[in-house]
């Protein structure tokens, strides 16, 4: 019955269609007219074609695009309001792709915790890389890390795992503190889990955190190349990294604390834990190449095997080691094109021998000093109640910065 009724419209249309055809053509002026409108919707489709194409060849870089949103969370807006429904209409998401919006959509609450590890992780980024040339640098433009991440060096690397890192450690968090819909703390472990303590209390959700974090953070890369490998491997580094150091914590029960009985849960570690691991990974980063080793034409994901190490002697690069597969710039000097800001104006200690000694830092350029009066308080003392009054103290700081 209803395929009948659909071809009987389907074919109503037709004669209406052939009805209209017969009429402009046997009247010349309306079917001059009619080309020239053809004509223009001929030429808007292809506006149309043009348009998405060239859209396209941009999202070819769209890696990290959705960092932009930290720039979000800076407004009061994302601070005050954990719901969803205003930020809709900030700018800054127009850097999600739609899966992720949907994403959004999907987890109220949830790209407060997105963009507070994505916070978390610039600010350990930094301060990992404080003494080094490249000290993390980022800006207020919807790239925030720049053109490095264009590239695929270390740095790269870095950059990837620590904010992919970010999220899934916010988002376990958020769980277990009740502000995402969605999800909860992780109840998974249940029962006894050794002769004097069960599992209990509320475990952060790294499961969520990590399956999330697929979902959202590599939905922002594309192509099947060796920089798409090599950003997915090291996304994917940086949620192992905060999975694997877990920890157990428990508390004791029994009488007057006596611990006959303990309740343990799972908890995340400190973000410091995990750029800890993260920035001994990337002292220890492998180079990796493009191996068309075991590759299958008919697959359309992209194969991690395909990533080898560049050099056949070292061993396979595990889950958790990050990759890279470019030499890293010195980060000397200002470079436009590839984007380094040089080393010129850094702050550096002239009695050190490593990486923040002048000698390095400044890449042998020299060095000015300047003398400088630093008042600061001191002698502070307590008046009841309740006030503090301190005295003001000046010493002199001798500073060294790069030439
Ligand atoms: C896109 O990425 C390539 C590296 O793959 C880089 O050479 C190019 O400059 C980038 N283009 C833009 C517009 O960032
Ligand atoms: C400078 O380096 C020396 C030697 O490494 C170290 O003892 C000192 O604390 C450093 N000074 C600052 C301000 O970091
Ligand atoms: C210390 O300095 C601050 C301003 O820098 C000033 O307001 C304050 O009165 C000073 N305190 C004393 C005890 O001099």
């Amino acid at each position: 019955y209803y395929c009948c009724c659909f071809c009987c419209r389907y074919s109503c249309f037709i004669v209406v269609i052939i009805i209209i055809n017969i009429i402009i053509q046997s009247w010349p002026p309306l079917a001059a007219a009619w080309r020239v409108l053809a004509l223009l919707l001929g030429l808007k489709g292809a506006c149309v074609l043009l348009a998405s194409a060239l859209s396209g060849a941009s999202a070819a870089n769209s890696s990290g695009r959705w960092w932009g949103i930290v720039n979000v969370a800076s407004s009061a807006n994302l601070l005050t309001n954990t719901k969803n429904v205003q930020l809709a209409l900030d700018p800054s998401l127009s850097l999600l792709s739609r899966r992720q919006r949907r994403l959004i959509r999907q987890n109220p609450g949830i790209l407060h915790a997105i963009a507070a590890g994505l916070h978390t992780a610039i600010k350990e980024c930094k301060w990992q890389f404080r003494n080094r040339r490249w000290n993390c640098p980022t800006s207020h433009t919807p790239t925030v890390f720049g053109k490095i991440v264009n590239r695929g060096c270390r740095e790269t690397a870095f950059v990837f795992a620590i904010t992919s890192a970010g999220v899934t450690h916010a988002v376990a968090r958020s769980c277990s503190e009740g502000s995402i819909e969605t999800c909860t703390c992780d109840y998974r472990r249940r029962g006894p889990g050794g002769p004097d303590w069960h599992w209990g209390g509320c475990s952060d959700n790294v499961d969520f955190g990590r399956v999330f974090g697929r979902d959202f953070v590599d939905s922002s890369e594309r192509g099947r190349d060796l920089r798409y490998l090599t950003n997915l491997h090291n996304n994917e580094a940086g949620r192992i990294t905060v999975a694997a150091e877990m920890r157990q914590e428990c508390k004791c029960h029994g009488m007057s604390g006596s611990c006959t009985v303990r309740t343990c849960w799972m908890r995340l570690p400190s973000f410091r834990a995990v750029g800890d691991v993260l920035k001994d990974r990337f002292d220890g980063a492998s180079r990796v190449v493009y191996a068309n080793k075991g590759s299958n034409r008919a697959s359309h994901r992209a194969d991690p095997r395909h990533l080898q190490p560049e050099n056949p002697a070292h061993k396979l690069p595990s889950s958790r080691d990050l990759v890279y597969f470019e030499k890293s710039p010195n980060f000397c000097s200002y470079n436009g094109k590839t984007g380094t800001q040089g080393t010129s104006g850094r702050t550096c200690n002239s009695s050190s021998p490593a990486l923040d000694g002048c000698e390095l830092l400044c890449c042998g350029r020299g060095y000015k000093t300047h003398v400088e009066k630093v008042t600061e308080r001191c002698h502070c003392t307590f008046h009841w109640c309740c006030h503090v009054s301190c005295l003001n103290c000046t010493s002199t700081q001798t500073l060294h910065q790069c030439l």
